[in-house]
């Protein structure tokens, strides 16, 4: 057979292909914003039982492509399985955020395994393959993990906290014990992204939430050195992985993350400075980026200005349209909408 197989926009972008219309998605496009998922949320019990049952999980993904038609579905998971498959207790309380057993002292980093049981995303693994078998080809399907650094702030704390001062403090005092989280998860997440390109992922993005806490020397410890090595050890079994990374609030820090990470793309937040970003970042590897969320909630002019702004900062660069963070729960539709009319229509 000589068919070829179609193409996507998505990924010939970060093939090094800039595409006139660039592609598009928003992180947690699956979400509290749209009715369809609080619906099916509600039906499947916990937030927990929603990523783990195979045909719920691909439902909730295929939701936001069914509607918007983006360029890419993100697979319906969530970072924190992989302390789940380390055997730490991961809980989500209603309107609260994620709640784990804190490992906070040596000796109960010392208990770690150092890997998770991979037979526990099983059920990820099986979500990716129904998605891909009903997805559009033209439709990128994205695989993702958790950076080490920001699973292994809510592994520490066993919460979400405003600046992640514990998993701070005790990198500060106890590094040794920090790093063997830190190990546990980068050996975990090599196994579980690949896992997940085997399943029929076309791309991976590494979220490294809570990046722009760290000073530059722990930036290179915590959040360059383990993505790195995750990037490296995905491609020694997946050669041609696609990879994008989120080390959001890098700010001056995200030209040396992309030179020493080996990442395709960096997804950027809304207060990056444009020239910067084009001449040390786009030129070279694509950007992913970069709305802020609260323009999106705003709508009107004033949303229509900040699209603006980013295809004039980056469109005639390697771009794939996105958010700078996540969609948040209050935003209407019809900005989203509104949005993705002014971003095809654009040129
Ligand atoms: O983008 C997508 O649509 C795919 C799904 C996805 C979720 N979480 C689903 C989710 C992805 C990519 C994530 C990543 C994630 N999870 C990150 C990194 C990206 C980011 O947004 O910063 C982080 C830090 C987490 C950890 C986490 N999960 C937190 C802090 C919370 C609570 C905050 C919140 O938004 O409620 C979650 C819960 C969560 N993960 C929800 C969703 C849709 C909401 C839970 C619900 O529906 O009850």
């Amino acid at each position: 057979m000589t068919q070829t197989a179609p193409r996507k926009p998505f990924l010939d972008v970060l093939a090094g292909r800039r595409q006139a219309v660039p592609p598009l998605w928003m992180m947690r496009q699956a979400g509290r914003y749209l009715p369809e998922y609080r619906a099916l949320r509600e039906k499947a019990g916990s937030f927990l039982d929603l990523c783990f049952t195979p045909d719920y999980a691909a439902e909730v993904t295929l939701q936001p492509i069914r509607r918007f038609n983006f360029d890419a579905a993100i697979i319906f998971s969530d970072i924190l399985v992989v302390p789940h498959a380390l055997g730490r207790a991961v809980r989500f309380e209603a309107g609260e955020g994620p709640r784990l057993d804190p490992l906070d002292t040596p000796e109960t980093i010392a208990t770690l395994p150092a890997i998770g049981d991979d037979s526990k995303l099983t059920p990820v693994y099986e979500a990716l393959r129904r998605v891909r078998g009903e997805l559009d080809p033209a439709i990128a399907l994205i695989g993702f993990c958790g950076a080490p650094w920001t699973v292994a702030t809510y592994m520490v704390a066993g919460r979400g906290t405003p600046d992640q001062a514990p998993a701070r403090l005790l990198a500060y005092r106890h590094p040794d014990a920090f790093q063997r989280i830190i190990d546990a998860v980068v050996d975990s997440s090599i196994v579980y992204l690949t896992g997940q390109l085997k399943a029929g992922a076309d791309v991976l993005q590494i979220f490294d939430t809570w990046a722009g806490v760290l000073p530059p020397r722990e930036f290179e410890r915590w959040s360059i050195e383990p993505t790195r090595r995750i990037v490296e050890g995905v491609r020694r079994n997946v050669p041609d992985a696609r990879i994008i990374g989120f080390p959001r609030g890098a700010a001056g820090l995200l030209p040396r993350y992309v030179e020493r990470t080996g990442v395709d793309a960096v997804s950027i937040d809304w207060t990056a400075e444009p020239s910067m970003i084009r001449a040390q970042v786009q030129s070279r590897v694509a950007v992913q980026g970069n709305l802020d969320p609260l323009a999106l909630i705003a709508g009107g002019t004033a949303l229509d200005r900040a699209v603006d702004d980013v295809l004039e900062s980056y469109g005639e660069g390697r771009l794939i349209f996105n958010l700078g963070h996540g969609i948040q729960p209050q935003t209407p539709i019809a900005h989203v909408e509104r949005m993705i009319a002014r971003v095809r229509n654009a040129r």
